[in-house]
């Protein structure tokens, strides 16, 4: 048996998002092969090793199960490898063989636990700490896509601190630039949430200061009016990418609420584009993972282009969506791997890569 550390929750706005997934990917571990250890971090950045009831993690229902709870954190330490948890008797040390931070969004999916994790020396699912930073700030992204010849948006990133010596000039510039509609983003963000499109200088203005209450770093894009289409990638050094999925937003864009909360949204598994069309999607999906420095899994987001087909790169998500509804395990069921072997090739590719 390996002790497979599932860390849920922490310091994100998509926190409650995190607890679903974790609590799917914990239903879905083999139960002959790994023996779960959950840690939860609360919003307010608490760490607690939780052995109660895994039905208590969506709406953070875990932290009134307070028999449940002991303080416990990872151990940078790496002849501990693994967790420290403070009992009443005294501080234990719990072996961990291979981690899943099954986070999204900052403190989770942005490299600082991934880079904690290999400071400890612990095996993990997911991209490395390089990785993991440079796909969730939409500026490293962009400019890494740009680099390396991937089709993407127009775009321009700029900071809290420039744009506030002389906003009229960053909103002339970008309407010129990219004219409207313009997407704004938070470079550091995730689940739509800050993401508005604006469609006159006006609107821009008050999109731009919405984006800055996420995040002191921006990210303008033109609009495309194309398919969103989405690939699960999965692998090291030879990834493997998944069945594509189309999602059908019922509001103007994939909004949150578009997201989560509303379910008049479509899926499309597979997505409806011509065989070829399907085939460029997964290649462009394989070469973005390759480029992006990815390992272990990322999904990749893309828009195929009304107008000429061409496949744009929209975003990487190294932590994507986990619950049982989430794309990226419906696309690998739907490409003949159902979730439970989805999550012991994720663990058993974690412990090839830090072998190595
Ligand atoms: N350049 C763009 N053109 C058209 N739609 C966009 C563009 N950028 C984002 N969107 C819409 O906004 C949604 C959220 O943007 P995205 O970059 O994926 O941010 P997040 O990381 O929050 O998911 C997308 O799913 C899409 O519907
Ligand atoms: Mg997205």
């Amino acid at each position: 048996m390996l002790n497979a550390l599932i860390l849920f929750g922490g310091v994100s706005s998509e926190h409650d998002v995190s607890v679903v997934s974790a609590k799917s990917v914990i239903e879905n571990i083999p139960s002959d092969k790994y023996n779960v250890i959950m840690v939860g971090i609360s919003k307010d950045g608490r760490w607690f090793r939780y052995s109660g009831d895994v039905a208590n993690l969506p709406e953070d229902k875990w932290l009134e199960d307070t028999a449940g709870l002991t303080k416990a954190v990872i151990s940078p330490d790496r002849n501990d490898h693994g967790i420290l948890v403070f009992e009443a008797d005294g501080v234990k040390t719990i072996r961990i063989d291979v981690a899943f931070p099954v986070l999204h969004g900052k403190n989770g999916e942005d490299g600082t636990i991934q880079g904690f994790l290999q400071l400890a020396g612990i095996p993990f699912v997911g991209c490395d700490m390089l990785a993991s930073a440079c796909c969730m700030d939409k500026v490293m992204t962009n400019t890494l896509a740009d680099a390396a010849g991937i089709p993407q948006a127009k775009w321009l990133g700029f900071s809290s601190y420039d744009y506030g010596k002389n906003p009229a000039e960053y909103i002339d510039r970008a309407a010129d630039y990219l004219g409207f509609p313009i997407f704004v983003k938070p470079a550091n963000a995730g689940s739509s949430v800050g993401v508005s499109k604006a469609d006159d200088k006006e609107g821009l203005a008050v999109a731009i200061e919405k984006a800055f209450r996420e995040d002191s770093k921006l990210v303008l894009e033109e609009g495309i009016d194309g398919i969103e289409v989405e690939c699960a990638v999965m692998g090291n050094e030879e990834p493997v990418a998944s069945v594509c999925g189309e999602v059908v937003p019922c509001n103007d864009f994939y909004d949150f609420e578009a997201k989560y909360v509303n379910p008049a949204s479509e899926l499309h598994i597979p997505a409806r584009l011509s065989d070829e069309k399907h085939e460029e999607v997964r290649a462009a999906a394989r070469n973005a993972y390759k480029a992006l420095g990815c390992s272990g899994l990322t999904r990749v987001d893309f828009f195929v282009r009304k107008s000429d087909g061409l496949v744009m790169l929209n975003e990487p998500n190294t932590i994507p969506g986990f619950t049982s509804i989430s794309m990226y395990p419906k696309m690998f069921a739907a490409s003949g791997l159902p979730y439970a072997e989805l999550i012991d090739r994720l663990f058993t590719l974690a412990l090839e890569k830090w072998e190595i």
